[in-house]
């Protein structure tokens, strides 16, 4: 017989009027993987923020191997042994992998922290887990898949069996998150037990043992992953079926919108840019593949004025911008959506209204003469929050209490509704549920369609080979081919993201 390690009893959780969490009713086995799905604004996070202690339930009990657990804050929860990774990271940057990891548990030698004990324990721990991490680093410095390693060594260390991981792999590489998952499947077989977040059906498909999907803060269907479909599962979430392919015609290409001439950031023999040149017409996408920390986000950044390039130029629709910041390069026509929704996407505090109404305070129907038009800008916001689905209260409330997946929405929808010739779009559905993904890609396509030039850069192979028109790759600061979707497929540019030449990958 399985034993139930956790459970979740009729689980209640208000914020004013609206029910995140309706008579939730959650059971997961000893030693399995149990994922939980449900759309953007289901109720994932607050049923896991809940079972871990940072919320209380209004209403409904949590069962800890069968006996009632009363956690007042996740202090408790992590002394009954649960562990959890967030949507978004919570280390201290300034100090190093071993200190974040032992923090608030230091092994001591009389009153001073025992660092030899510490580091041993560390290096000892993430040995046995085959995490590999450098105990000295500084965690400031590490790319996003080694801090989630580091997220879960800190949960380790305290002598964690429950795991909680909310959506773990939104930011991580198909290789980091390969590694994480033989990580999983471990920490599985050793007896912990794991709850797993994704909006990913082949990571489901998978990993997992069984599935609980939520839908308006539901439980609407428990399966077993053997017996189930991406396709039931799609169905058990939405209600609808989701057409998972993207259908475009020919793209109808016109003058280059967007060009980087031998753009190069950084200096020295490496430079993070390395002589990139590119061009992406009206009425077309160019997709930008690459392992992350090949150059792209600094590439993309010098392309939209957050950095200016050490040598080269940008021009913006025929203008030479290179010198320009990111408001000049605005005006010029950018439209950007940029990767970090959270700190440079958006105003948390600022209710959606305003966040939808960033850069267009100039501009009638936001502004009318000098002044803003509080009526024209919220009426504005409630359309743009209908047509992307935007899950909240009012167009007044604010950003802040948006699950992650609707405050992408609400990015995104600003930066099409900005009516440019050029649109970057950086990771656009990144945390997006199947079925905003699929409204998210057409519109894209309709962007295309205008006349847009559009620029895409996504982690997610599958989504520059639906999307694209052309693919250029991206390898140490260089582009290291351009070539047409249709000459495309996963193994050619996995090859030539690994350094391969387009000859050789061919
Ligand atoms: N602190 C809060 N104040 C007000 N509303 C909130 C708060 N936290 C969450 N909500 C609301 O509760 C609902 C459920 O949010 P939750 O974050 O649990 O969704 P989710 O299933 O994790 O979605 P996603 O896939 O986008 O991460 C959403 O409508 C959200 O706006
Ligand atoms: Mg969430």
């Amino acid at each position: 017989m399985p034993v139930l390690e956790l459970e979740a009893k009729g689980v209640v959780k208000r914020y004013g009027a609206l029910l995140a969490n309706d008579h939730v009713d959650l059971a997961v086995e000893r030693g399995e993987i149990h994922a939980v799905m449900g759309e953007n604004g289901a109720g994932k996070s607050t049923l896991m923020s809940i079972l871990y202690g940072l919320q209380q339930p209004d209403e409904g009990r949590i069962l800890l191997r069968g006996a009632e657990a009363h956690f007042r804050s996740a202090l408790d929860a992590i002394a009954a042994g649960m562990g959890m990774v967030h949507q978004a990271f919570k280390l201290f940057n300034s100090l190093s992998v071993w200190e974040n990891i032992v923090y608030a548990r230091e092994p001591k030698s009389g009153p001073f922290i025992d660092r030899r004990a510490a580091r041993r324990r560390v290096a000892d721990l993430a040995r046995r887990h085959r995490l590999a991490v450098d105990p000295d680093a500084s965690v400031g410095a590490l790319s996003v898949g080694v801090r989630q390693r580091i997220e879960i060594l800190k949960a380790l260390y305290r002598e964690a069996t429950i795991l909680i991981l909310d959506e773990p792999t939104a930011v991580l590489t198909p290789q980091e998150r390969d590694g994480l998952f033989d990580v999983m499947r471990h920490l599985a077989a050793e007896g912990r037990t794991i709850l797993f977040v994704t909006h990913k059906l082949h990571e489901v498909m998978a990993i997992t043992d069984r599935v609980t999907v939520l839908r308006d803060g539901r439980v609407v269907e428990r399966l077993q992953t053997k017996e189930t479909s991406p396709r039931e599962i799609i169905r058990a979430m939405t209600g609808r079926s989701v057409s998972l392919s993207v259908e475009k015609g020919p793209a109808q290409v016109g003058a280059p919108l967007l060009e980087a001439i031998d753009l190069t950031v950084g200096r020295g023999a490496k430079p993070a840019v390395d002589k990139a040149s590119l061009a992406v017409r009206a009425g077309e996408i160019v997709g930008l593949a690459g392992v992350a920390g090949n150059g792209q986000s600094e590439l993309v950044e010098a392309l939209v004025g957050l950095r200016i390039a050490d040598s080269g130029g940008v021009r913006v629709a025929g203008k030479d911008v290179t010198e320009a910041g990111v408001a000049e390069r605005r005006a010029a026509g950018i439209a950007y959506v940029p990767e970090d929704r959270a700190l440079v996407g958006s105003a948390l505090a600022a209710s959606a209204a305003d966040n939808l109404a960033m850069g267009f305070q100039r501009a009638p129907p936001v502004a009318r003469g000098f002044l803003i038009d509080p009526a024209a800008t919220a009426a504005r916001a409630r359309a743009l929050i209908a047509k992307f689905g935007v899950k909240i209260e009012s167009e007044r409330a604010a950003v802040g209490s948006l699950s992650g997946g609707n405050l992408q929405k609400v990015v995104v929808a600003r930066e099409l509704a900005h009516e440019a010739p050029v649109l970057i779009a950086e990771q656009p559905t990144r945390g997006l549920d199947v079925g905003a993904t699929e409204f998210i890609h057409r519109q894209l396509i309709a962007e295309r369609d205008k006349g847009r030039a559009v620029l895409l850069i996504s982690a997610e192979l599958s989504e520059i080979l639906a999307l694209s028109d052309r693919i250029l790759v991206m390898y140490e600061g260089r582009i290291l081919a351009d070539m047409p979707q249709a000459e495309a497929n996963e193994e050619t540019l996995g090859l030539l993201m690994a350094g391969r030449t387009q000859a050789a990958a061919a």
